[in-house]
């Protein structure tokens, strides 16, 4: 099968969260099944020399967009089985960052126009394309739209998927003529409108041949008021061609038993040099503990959607406790500042890396104990993944991929993965931590069992891609 996926970011070249892991894992794991697989992704000017200077010149052309004409440059890069295509133009992806630019509609329609543009350019003709959120929303919309009917692209066959339904491009009337260059029409048909806004999220779910999103139970979250973000009804109407499929990890990437970046490389077979990294971690964060303090971990983007407003209702009587909270991540204003003044009440029980780094995460998921992920609703999340793969036990709320990846530790029979509540409550929350650093403190045996049965856990990609291939299927027929 010949399958396109176009992206808007993808690892290791430039990733800012999840579809970037995504974007850089699964491709491969369909290319490992034997198929034709290609990537689309932007030449962003924050894509490492390192990388580009293998980039290959391969193609230039000119993309129209409404009323402008672009330049249109297409560079060539190959690994691991799995062809990757850079379009390059200074103009839009020569910027200081990835998303947030004043002109994004603008920037990432271009995008997606180009790369349905380029494709008699490398002659090459894919039986299904599968984009990913708003920033390829367009996708299916420009194909139906303005290309379906050229021999050429007669027959390809498109897939939506949706990472996270908060983020779905809500832009005013004004811009569809003016510059995705679509007629007007589709607006007074509804199609390109959603609540008097353009909404591309909303076009692609109803212009692609399916849709999917990253986990079982977010699929039917997203059906829901609460989870719908206005889109509920639109996916209810849709809910035929709308598949849940968990996300997989990299597992060659996140593998504590031959990653570079921690200081002591373990794994099922030799669990002890868990112990070295804990103990070298809790020095590095300039933090005091033995091996029987509890240490919580935390990586993540500081928005509304990790649940960091319950860490921060319950913060001061967690750091009261006799546990360590190692935290990484940057974002809101409000939850960096949160964290900093906690480091100044409790210098010696919490520390606070307002950044990302991928090296001291893995050190984080390597040298931690537990793994909190209180998230508000999570699609997929990748990180509970990572940490049960390092041997940190997720404590994380019932929601999305959260609830279909981890199951609550039952003490009595040692069954489950980790610790889990289902409200979204601060108190709740604080209980399941407790409970776990008990388990923790006092069931030793228990928790030898649960930090083993996480580190053997397969969330490689395998079936996954599997179900991705059954729906390009299903549409190709
Ligand atoms: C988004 C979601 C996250 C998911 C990731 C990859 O970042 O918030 O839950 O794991 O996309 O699909």
């Amino acid at each position: 099968m010949k399958i396109m996926y176009v992206t808007s970011e993808c690892a290791p070249f430039v990733k800012t969260g999840g579809l970037g892991d995504v974007a850089g894992s699964l491709p491969k794991a369909l290319a490992a099944k034997g198929h034709d697989v290609r990537v689309f992704c932007p030449l962003y000017s924050a894509i490492d020399s390192a990388f580009t200077e293998k980039f290959t010149h391969l193609k230039n052309a000119y993309v129209r967009l409404g009323w402008r004409n672009q330049y249109c440059g297409v560079q060539e890069y190959q690994a691991d089985g799995v062809t990757f295509y850079f379009i390059d133009n200074e103009y839009y992806f020569s910027r200081t960052q990835i998303y947030g630019e004043y002109d994004d509609a603008e920037r990432f329609a271009y995008f997606s126009k180009s790369v349905l543009e380029v494709l008699p350019d490398l002659d090459w003709k894919p039986d299904v394309i599968n984009c990913n959120d708003w920033q390829t929303a367009l996708v299916p919309v420009y194909y139906n739209l303005m290309f379906a009917s050229r021999p050429f692209y007669d027959g390809i066959k498109t897939v939506f998927t949706i990472h996270n339904i908060q983020y779905q491009g809500q832009y005013g009337r004004e811009i569809l003529e003016y510059v995705l260059g679509i007629d007007d029409a589709h607006f007074r048909s509804g199609f390109m409108a959603m609540d008097g806004d353009v909404n591309l999220m909303k076009a692609a779910i109803v212009a692609a041949s399916a849709v999917t999103t990253v986990s079982p139970s977010y699929a039917e979250e997203i059906k829901t008021e609460y989870y719908g973000y206005r889109l509920d009804s639109v996916l209810r109407m849709n809910s035929h061609k709308l598949h849940g499929i968990l996300n997989g990890i990299d597992v060659d990437l996140f593998n504590p038993m031959n990653d570079s970046k921690i200081f002591k490389n373990y794994g099922p077979r030799n669990p002890q040099g868990k112990l070295v990294n804990k103990l070298k971690l809790l020095e590095l964060c300039g933090l005091e503990g033995d091996e029987n303090t509890p240490v919580i971990g935390m990586v993540t983007r500081f928005v509304d959607q990790k649940g960091l407003d319950l860490v921060e209702a319950v913060l001061h009587q967690m750091l009261e406790d006799d546990v360590r909270l190692i935290v990484l991540g940057k974002g809101d204003w409000r939850y960096e500042q949160m964290f900093l003044e906690a480091k100044r009440l409790y210098p010696a029980k919490i520390s606070a890396s307002i950044m990302f780094s991928g090296d001291l995460a893995n050190r984080i998921y390597a040298g931690s104990d537990m793994f909190l992920m209180p998230s508000k609703f999570e699609p997929c999340g990748l990180a509970q993944m990572i940490a049960l793969r390092y041997g940190s036990i997720p404590i994380v709320r019932e929601t999305g991929g959260l609830k279909d990846t981890v199951q609550a530790f039952v003490d009595y029979t040692g069954a489950g993965n980790g610790f889990s509540f289902a409200s979204y409550n601060a108190h709740d929350m604080l209980h399941v931590i407790r409970e776990a650093c008990g388990v923790f403190r006092y069931n030793k045996d228990g928790w030898k069992k649960l930090v083993l049965q996480g580190m053997k856990s397969d969330f490689s990609w395998g079936t996954s891609a599997d179900r991705y291939i059954e729906v390009y299927q299903s549409v190709i027929g």
